[in-house]
């Protein structure tokens, strides 16, 4: 999730990037670039690091432009350096332009425009649409060069580009990556939010996917990719800056957990091969002989990355037949761990940071064994030092609490058990079956998502406790171990995550009608030994908040409370189950008054042991 800004207009264009790149930078901070026609020259500037690098870098430099775009990356494909940042030009020079978004056929088209002769000088696969328009331009004007381009194209993005031939002429483009333009007075400023529109004007016209708008000192027209009109509406913001960067959520947590439909499609996006019932995930290529030979994996992680370790246990066990163990990182450092080369030890981090993970992983090195990562940022120390890895494309996230990423983490791991099992005995039709399962989650998310208000309600009553039991069996026990994370980090509510079957072995003491019980029950091989838990707490007049699988008729009468989740495959319901799960944390901690993107005591990435 990478921020671009374009302007067009009476206005000196570099201060009016630069500030805009600011507003943009929580999107992504690898690195930045900008590029005006100034003279009728393409003048580029990039810079890895943080904004203010790129603004070093240009100095006092006064460069007289108009018109220009700008990037703020959050690499996903080539590590952060000046030559992998944005914008990116063809041979020529003339064209530049910033992306956002995944290109997923680039190395095909790549390999097709080496043929033809073009020199490529960035590892990114955004770095394609410029050579692709340059090689359109030889027969077409710059429209048709960049409509001809799209055609082409496979994956996400949102696009502005700048031909040195039109030098009063921006060219953007949307598909899957957000895209506003603001329009002002003799002036267009084109955003990735409207963080980076706001002070300037309070008129927007939201692109939609498969929409481009070609715009000029007069004005803009937006056009479909078959090079049609369309009459857009012009809406009026009503959101201060803030507010644009949540995209009109009240906090950054509440943002990531309704971005998680995106997210996870982002997380599967050119990796799942159906026609094979395949997972294709590039990260591990160079070493797909290797995992055909390890016989045992060890997961190692922390906090919310280890419960999502404690499912792909589940997972990888199940659908791959190789026996895995999750480690507290913590630990793990200081355990004498028995490796081999036949052991993959898999470290799973959001940030990429955590020490703990970090040190476990050097260890597990030192001991011979392979080390992988599940990773979600690019080029984080973690994903240097581990031998290969998948990263998660969820973006940055900034609430503390761990949202998007996790179920971000859960697909990748999903899709890595199908990865090894189809290795291995797992068969077309059963990889076939939880592709096509996976397929369908993000739409059931959003069908979650939609009853925000219910849960909001429902999170009122219980508001008052400060105790929770949490409970789950096989996959959603350790969802029963993440809600009870979250709850804690959000609301400072004393909560357990337990294994149902473990709750009589001492928890059961706990309860009485002011310890509250929730139960993640959905209709899966172990519902029964569920139900029964419920009937115990029942017994001692426990209150009971129930996540229980849509048509379910018969839950409602052994819980207070049910939150409905749709059906769907045993090991994928961790993916739906958890999403009540959080929207209760944070309705709870809103409802208290607390800061719930930045809780007490807590720090995105904990780099110190
Ligand atoms: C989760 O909400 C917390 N922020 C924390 O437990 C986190 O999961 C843990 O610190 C691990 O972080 P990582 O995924 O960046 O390694």
């Amino acid at each position: 999730m990478c921020g671009i800004v374009g302007y067009i207009g009476k206005k000196q264009a570099v201060p009016i990037l630069l500030d805009g790149l600011k507003r943009l930078e929580y999107r992504g901070y690898d690195s930045a670039g900008i590029s005006v026609i100034a003279n009728g020259k393409m003048v580029t500037t990039k810079a890895t690091g943080k904004v203010v690098e790129l603004e070093n870098k240009i100095g006092s430099k006064r460069i007289e432009a108009n018109i220009g775009i700008a990037h703020t990356r959050w690499a996903t494909h080539g590590k952060p350096c000046d030559k992998n940042s944005h914008p990116h030009g063809d041979c020529s020079g003339d064209i530049a332009l910033v992306h956002n978004g995944i290109i997923e056929n680039y190395l095909e088209l790549k390999n097709q425009l080496q043929q033809k002769g073009h020199k490529f000088s960035s590892e990114t696969d955004s770095e394609v649409v410029a050579h692709l328009i340059e090689e359109f331009s030889k027969k077409n004007d710059f429209r048709e060069a960049v409509l001809e381009s799209l055609k082409l194209i496979k994956g996400t993005y949102g696009l502005a580009i700048l031909n040195k031939k039109y030098p009063s002429q921006m060219i953007v483009a949307r598909l899957g990556s957000p895209l506003i333009l603001g329009v002002g007075k003799d002036e267009v400023i084109v955003a990735s939010d409207a963080s980076a529109i706001v002070q300037y004007t309070d008129k927007v016209v939201y692109l939609e996917d498969g929409e481009v708008a070609i715009i000029n000192t007069e004005g803009y027209e937006v056009i479909t990719s078959k090079n049609k009109q369309i009459e857009k509406k012009v809406s009026t913001l009503d959101w201060n800056m803030e507010q644009a960067q949540k995209n009109g959520f009240a906090h950054f947590m509440l943002k990531e957990t309704f971005e998680q439909p995106e997210t996870i499609k982002n997380a599967m996006r050119g990796r799942l091969s159906k026609e094979d019932g395949m997972a294709k995930l590039g990260g591990l290529r160079d070493v797909e002989d290797k995992l055909k030979k390890i016989n045992r994996i060890i997961i190692v992680s922390c906090g919310t990355s280890y419960n999502a370790g404690l499912i792909g246990e589940y997972m990888i066990e199940e659908y791959a037949g190789i026996p895995v163990e999750v480690e507290y990182a913590s630990e793990f450092r200081y355990r004498k761990p028995l490796l081999d080369s036949k052991t993959a030890v898999i470290a799973i981090s959001q940030s990429g940071e955590t020490a703990d993970t970090l040190a476990a992983i050097r260890e597990a090195k030192n001991k011979g064994a392979l080390t992988l990562g599940i990773i979600n940022t690019v080029s984080s120390t973690i994903a240097r030092e581990t031998d290969a890895g998948v990263y998660n494309h969820a973006g940055p996230e900034i609430g503390v609490a761990s949202t998007k990423a996790f179920t971000s983490q859960l697909t990748i791991l999903a899709l890595l058990a199908v990865f090894l099992g189809r290795q291995r005995d797992m068969s077309l039709v059963t990889g076939q079956r939880i592709i096509s399962e996976l397929e369908k989650i993000p739409n059931q998310i959003e069908k979650i998502l939609e009853k925000h208000k219910e849960i909001k309600k429902i999170a009122k009553k219980y508001v008052g406790f400060s105790d929770f039991l949490y409970m789950g069996r096989k996959y959603n026990f350790p969802i029963a171990l993440e809600g009870a994370l979250k709850i804690k980090e959000i609301s400072y509510v004393h909560a357990e995550g337990y294994a149902t079957g473990e709750m009589k072995h001492g928890p059961i003491a706990l309860i009485d009608a002011s310890f509250p019980s929730l139960f993640i029950v959905p209709k899966d091989s172990v519902y029964d030994k569920n139900v029964s838990g419920m009937q115990e707490i029942k017994a001692r007049s426990g209150k009971i908040l129930a996540i229980a699988t849509k048509g379910d008729t018969e839950i409602s009468k052994h819980a207070d409370d049910v939150i409905y989740i749709p059906k769907t495959l045993e090991m994928l319901t961790p993916l739906l189950s958890v999403i009540p799960l959080q929207l209760l944390a944070y309705y709870v901690g809103v409802y208290r008054g607390f800061d719930v993107d930045k809780p007490r005591n807590l720090a995105k990435s904990v780099t110190v042991e």
